[in-house]
């Protein structure tokens, strides 16, 4: 092995999230899919909703389409009721995951299922190659009770929604990206090995705290996303006085061309105005 392969994941660039609304006019930060970071090759976009506001997440999201990528998110607080065109429909409670592949296409609404109270969580939108962006949508749903949790080092509680860390395996099943997502928690000075396929692409995302990565000094920050440098693992440690949480996310970069509108995500022009097409004919 050549030095290089072996080496730790460094921080690249930090980036800080942009405010933003979306849906009906909820409130969230965009972190992937803004200016600064418009895509990590297979993310296409990251966005953190938290609010202790009913008025800044009560619109919700209504109907709308997806077709050719996937949609991931993560409740840490409140409850979302999820409803498709297929017959689809359930509440997200806190902790709990829903990994939808759109596929060749569903009309969904994401409502708040509460009339009050604090709301917060991601969505993180992956892309889905060429050879599957056509393919049946479905869903992987798991309550919080079926998310399990790895303590590999005092200090350090890592909730396995994909991938694996100390011998414990998440749930959700994508050959295509072969996708890592954690939720990391590290007490103050708690350290925290995770070794990634050296090449795929990969960012850490501090959401509470602030986290130490490698032999970086410089701490990343509450909000701040960090893209991590190619490498087969990476170093963290809770670098502030309160406990520190972060997600860590991985995946195979597709290396495909990416032809984007709103919620469509297709390799070329033709398919995404085709999607149009199809959306408008009623085809979802
Ligand atoms: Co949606």
């Amino acid at each position: 092995m050549s030095s290089a392969s072996v080496a730790s994941r460094a921080v690249r660039r930090v980036v800080q999230g942009m405010p933003t609304s979306d849906g009906a006019g909820v409130k969230l930060r965009r972190v992937i899919g803004q200016p600064q970071l418009p895509d990590l090759d297979p993310f296409l976009m990251l966005d953190e909703f938290g609010t202790d506001r009913a008025e800044d997440y009560i619109a919700g999201f209504p109907d709308h389409p997806h077709r050719g990528f996937e949609t991931v998110t993560y409740m840490l607080d409140g409850r979302m009721r999820h409803k498709d065109n297929h017959g689809n429909e359930g509440v997200l409670v806190p902790g709990s995951v829903q990994w939808m592949t759109a596929g060749r296409g569903l009309v969904h609404s994401e409502m708040p299922e509460q009339q009050e109270g604090r709301m917060r969580g991601f969505q993180l939108w992956l892309n889905l190659p060429a050879r599957d962006k056509m393919t049946t949508p479905k869903y992987q749903e798991f309550g919080p009770e079926r998310i399990p949790v790895a303590t590999p080092a005092a200090g350090v509680t890592v909730k396995v929604i994909a991938g694996s860390t100390a011998g414990i395996v998440g749930p959700i099943l994508q050959p295509a990206t072969d996708p890592t997502y954690l939720d990391i928690a590290l007490a103050p000075g708690a350290q925290f090995t995770q070794e990634l396929p050296p090449d795929y692409a990969a960012f850490l995302y501090v959401f509470e705290g602030e986290v130490s990565v490698g032999e970086e000094t410089s701490p990343v920050r509450t909000h701040q996303l960090a893209v991590l440098s190619e490498g087969v693992q990476i170093r963290l440690r809770g670098a502030s006085p309160a406990p520190a949480r972060a997600i860590l996310v991985a995946g195979r970069p597709l290396k495909e061309p990416v032809a984007k509108y709103g919620p469509f995500v297709m390799n070329t022009r033709e398919e995404l105005q085709q999607a149009f097409a199809d959306f408008q004919n009623g085809h979802f």
